[in-house]
């Protein structure tokens, strides 16, 4: 992956997304804004789909990462598939005429509604449904029978492998909510009468997120593979698809620690462990596809000196943007007039108008010593996990989304005004 400036470039000192110029976009919507290079989104899915070649693989995009309605029917007008954990998501993917069979369900809580609109999706039901519990799957099983149906199933496995990334997106530990032992599989796979509902298909596994070495998805997936011929022989017959879940991470910066297997690493990995095996596979990438297609631009309201720290105060705050105050993960901030060569830099905390320490977007960030009132800047890497996780915390409208294509600009969300922060509320 060539890292968050490879759709953000300058032109003539002025940064732009693909041909276009984020100052002049914040001349038209105001700031903050999220901005999306439509190429940024469709390049990762296009090199994962080649990496994946000679392969029965369908690239199922997780929505939770970037949900908006349009970057969706970009990559499903591309070819691929998506990943939903609620009937929200499964909503959105109805709206732009997903495929059923491009669609596949996870998470640890679906509720007996939610599984019962996803069975009559398009009237012949989803891919796959992935059960995360023998509960689940017995009222999966139960919502199935009810609307005379039979559920298409993989058991998400927990494989007891640590990512070796940050704990809050670690999940395929023996400790974590997810997924279920080998032991609990197998006595499922054992007694498969039990739940008439159902029809076991396959096998899924997700060991968190951000993840920056190859080791322990080549672990996970190795179990995998080992627990699909035990599954098959404890039910007597074979199953049809693995699910390799999300999770590659992305390099968030150019330095060297931020490094990530490059997407030909990845499939090369996957090439060589499942090339040989019968199985139809899927993958559930989120931020490797739109992780580095998005900024958020934001302008700076202050410059405040306070006796340890120097402050830029800007207009977007945690709400907005929610991963380093949540994760204490690292943006790339560029500003939008490139400071000219030589330009002083000092160590300075990029922070927000939210009334909690924890909303800053960088600390002790060598910056331009000349970035003041008025200036934009754009925080980079803010496509995956940015707008999906804003809120209106502070009573703060969440920012519009926009997206590039070339020259061209379209408004893809609306920024938010007061009437949507109050409504529904009764006084
Ligand atoms: N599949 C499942 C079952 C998942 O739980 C997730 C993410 C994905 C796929 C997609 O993972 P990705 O390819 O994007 O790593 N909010 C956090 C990340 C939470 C990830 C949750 N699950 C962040 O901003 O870093």
């Amino acid at each position: 992956m060539k890292g968050p400036r490879e759709f953000f470039t300058y032109k003539k000192g002025a940064l732009h997304a693909e041909g276009v110029n984020v100052e002049k976009l914040a001349d038209e919507v105001g700031t903050p804004f999220y901005v999306y290079s439509r190429a940024g989104l469709l390049d990762p899915y296009q090199r994962l789909t080649r990496a994946l070649k000679g392969l029965d693989a369908t690239v199922c995009f997780a929505v939770k990462s970037n949900s908006n309605l349009a970057v969706l029917k970009l990559l499903v007008d591309a070819g691929a598939g998506l990943d939903l954990v609620s009937g929200g998501e499964l909503h959105r993917a109805a709206m732009i005429g997903t495929p059923a069979e491009r669609l596949v369900f996870s998470g640890v809580g679906k509720t007996p509604g939610e599984m019962a609109v996803a069975l009559n999706y398009q009237s012949r039901g989803i891919l796959s449904f992935h059960v995360e519990s023998v509960e689940e799957l017995a009222t999966l099983s139960a919502v199935a029978v009810d609307l005379a149906q039979v559920a298409p199933v993989s058991l998400r496995f927990n494989p007891d492998v640590d990512a070796k990334t940050h704990p809050h997106v670690s999940t395929g530990l023996e400790e974590n909510k997810f997924g279920m032992s080998r032991e609990e599989i197998l006595a499922i796979a054992a007694q498969l009468e039990a739940f008439p509902g159902v029809a076991l298909q396959g096998l899924s596994v997700h060991i968190g997120s951000q993840i920056t070495t190859l080791a322990p998805l080549e672990r996970a997936f190795k179990r995998l593979i080992r627990l699909a011929s035990q599954t098959e022989a404890a039910m007597g017959q074979p199953l049809t698809h693995l699910d390799l879940g999300g999770g590659l991470g992305i390099p968030y910066g150019d330095a060297p620690s931020a490094r990530a297997p490059t997407i030909e690493q990845y499939g090369a990995l996957i090439r060589r462990l499942f090339k040989a095996l019968p199985y139809r596979l899927l993958l559930e990438p989120g931020r490797l596809i739109s992780g580095n297609a998005g900024a958020l631009v934001t302008e700076v309201l202050y410059r405040k000196s306070r006796p340890r720290r120097d402050f830029l105060i800007v207009d977007a705050g945690m709400n907005d943007l929610v991963r380093p105050a949540l994760y204490d993960s690292f943006h790339e901030i560029v500003p939008a007039r490139k400071s000219p060569p030589g330009a002083k830099l000092k160590a300075t905390d990029v922070v927000g108008p939210v009334c909690e320490t924890s909303d800053r977007f960088a600390r002790a960030r060598r910056l331009p010593i000349g970035l003041h009132q008025g200036d934009l800047v754009a925080i980079l890497s803010a496509g995956a996990y940015g707008f999906s996780m804003a809120s209106q915390y502070n009573s703060r409208p969440r920012p519009p989304e926009l997206l590039v294509d070339g020259a061209q600009s379209r408004i893809i969300r609306e920024r938010e005004d007061y009437d949507d922060l109050v409504r529904g509320e009764n006084p």
